[in-house]
């Protein structure tokens, strides 16, 4: 390969935007779940944004369906509303908006009874005439886990899914968590292909959607001098935190069934631990890179019982502490929540990736709400040097690749501090998002909406990926929901878990990185 010199000409692609390599087709997209809360935070904002930036087709429509009676002038209101409140562009388009609500309609009816769909078929088929749609169809099933089944038999049942292989589309995009443990993810996964087929099934996980994990792929494999070293010969362990400062807030119920494990690390950890350890897939397409994602799910050594569950995983509930000065309770006291719950809601783990690249690395992964503050970041840490030079001074090299906020990746080296010793001290090359590309980045949303429309199936999760996380998963709560399984360990909201979760790191002669 010729050397290539640098450009300088290179258009920025954030202020280019979203880029749609495939045209999207005309198509209606059915949101289920419209009067819930993802539809007026993340759902109808990211439409409305994908129409301002023009990604998305004239021909397009959206029908909101849900149990709440309204009309659709009220619905149009409502959605309004919610994109004034919660849209990244402010303030609304009128120009734009107005002619986003005329392709709006809505349908109330209960998902079990088959005159809702009914209605719903006459929505699309007046859509379809009066926006010209041609029958594609994207429908969002942005309801709880149990109504999953139900819709896709009454979507069925109405004859609005249509075949893989004819000329129109029907897609449909499934939100977490699917499923709560591997038997049930399968026997989900069993009732959606009865009806759909796998190229039609869109299982999303937001974090896929930040332009932050996307760069993961980016900078692992469009950059030559990193993947060299990107292996056990190099890299002394690596360290995963996604801490939030919020705490369940008014999400008891779903939280006191779910709990850290299924809500972050079943899905948005494992998929920043895979997309840190995959091998180049042979192509940039949905299946290659999928393919590889799945490779390291099977590599990662399952907690083979009890012991290994006590030795590798920590688990801890917050109790009252202070954030940023205010007094905030503890997770027993938060609304819906029972006396005594065992729910975690910070989790540490041990993971080891057993395959020829990774043997012997520790993946260390921390999750938790009510943490000091909000950061996602992956940190690469290399091993020390054989023999240091410059006295006892010898702090190996970290290469942090920073989630959010503050996305960017630092690189932390050893320099010589001014002067006529020769000392060294540990310094950053940093870059920033904001600061290279200006702070426009599309939400996660919208880039998955987008993707779902066109068909892009990369950032979605795979039938047996799911199934692999869940096996995995599995195999932490076969033991820590067991009648003796034990409480989790608490500490106070504010702080970074339990002291436990740094005895974890502290056994291997290690420390979490101070955030
Ligand atoms: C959701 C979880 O999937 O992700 C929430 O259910 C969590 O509990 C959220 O707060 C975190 O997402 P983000 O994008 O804020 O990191």
């Amino acid at each position: 390969m010729p050397y290539a010199p640098e450009h300088d000409e290179v258009p920025n692609p954030l202020r280019v935007g979203l880029r749609a390599d495939t045209a999207p087709e005309p198509c209606v997209c059915v949101v289920f779940g419209a009067s819930g809360d993802l539809a007026h935070r993340k759902l109808l904002p990211a439409l409305y944004n994908l129409t301002l930036g023009a990604h998305l087709p004239a021909a397009f429509g959206v029908v909101g369906v849900s149990k709440t009676e309204m009309d659709g002038k009220a619905f149009i209101a409502d959605m309004r509303d919610a994109v004034g409140k919660f849209s990244r562009t402010k303030p609304i388009r009128e120009e734009t908006w107005s002619d986003f609500a005329d392709g709006m309609r809505y349908v109330a009816g209960s998902f079990d009874d088959p005159s809702t769909f009914t209605k719903l078929k006459s929505a699309l088929d007046d859509l379809d005439k009066t926006r010209a749609t041609r029958g594609n169809r994207l429908f969002y099933f942005a309801t709880p886990p149990s109504t999953f089944g139900i819709l896709v038999q009454q979507l069925e049942a109405a004859g609005l899914i249509s075949d893989p292989n004819a000329p129109t589309f029907t897609r449909v995009v499934i939100e977490k968590p699917f499923g709560r443990d591997l038997t049930s993810a399968r026997a989900l996964n069993k009732l959606v292909l009865e009806c759909l087929d796998e190229r039609q099934i869109f299982r999303i996980d937001h974090y896929l959607g930040k332009e932050t994990v996307q760069n993961l792929l980016t900078f692992r494999f469009a950059n030559s001098i990193f993947e060299p070293i990107w292996n056990r010969k190099y890299v002394n362990h690596v360290q995963i935190t996604a801490g939030e400062e919020l705490g369940v807030e008014l999400r008891g119920k779903y939280y006191e069934e779910a709990g850290i494990v299924r809500d972050m690390i079943q899905n948005h950890v494992l998929q920043l631990v895979t997309l840190t350890a995959m091998e180049p897939p042979v192509a940039f397409d949905a299946d290659a890179l999928r393919d590889e994602k799945i490779k390291v799910l099977r590599a990662i050594h399952p907690m083979d019982g009890p012991d290994m569950v006590r030795e590798r995983v920590v688990l801890g509930q917050y109790t009252a502490g202070s954030l940023g000065g205010t007094d905030v309770p503890g997770y027993q006291t938060e609304p819906d929540i029972a006396k005594g719950s065992r729910t975690p809601t910070y989790v540490a783990l041990k993971l080891m990736i057993d395959n020829w690249r990774w043997q012997g690395v520790p993946f260390y992964v921390r999750s938790g709400k009510r943490m000091p503050k909000r950061a996602t970041e992956i940190a690469v840490h290399f091993d020390a040097l054989p023999h240091g030079l410059f006295g006892a001074a010898n702090t190996p090299n970290v290469l942090v690749i920073r989630v959010q906020p503050e996305e960017g990746i630092a690189l932390r080296f050893a320099a010589k501090v001014p002067g006529e010793r020769y000392r060294p001290r540990t310094v950053s090359m940093d870059f920033r998002y904001g600061t290279a590309f200006g702070n426009s980045s599309p939400e996660a949303y919208e880039r998955l909406l987008l993707d779902a429309i066109r068909g892009d199936q990369s950032l979605f999760t795979r039938k047996d990926e799911v199934e692999a996380a869940w096996k995995l998963v599995d195999s932490v709560l076969k033991v820590t929901e067991a009648p003796d399984g034990g409480a989790p360990f608490s500490y106070p909201a504010g702080t970074w878990g339990p002291n436990e979760a740094d005895r974890l790191l502290a056994r291997d002669g290690r420390a979490w990185r101070r955030l």
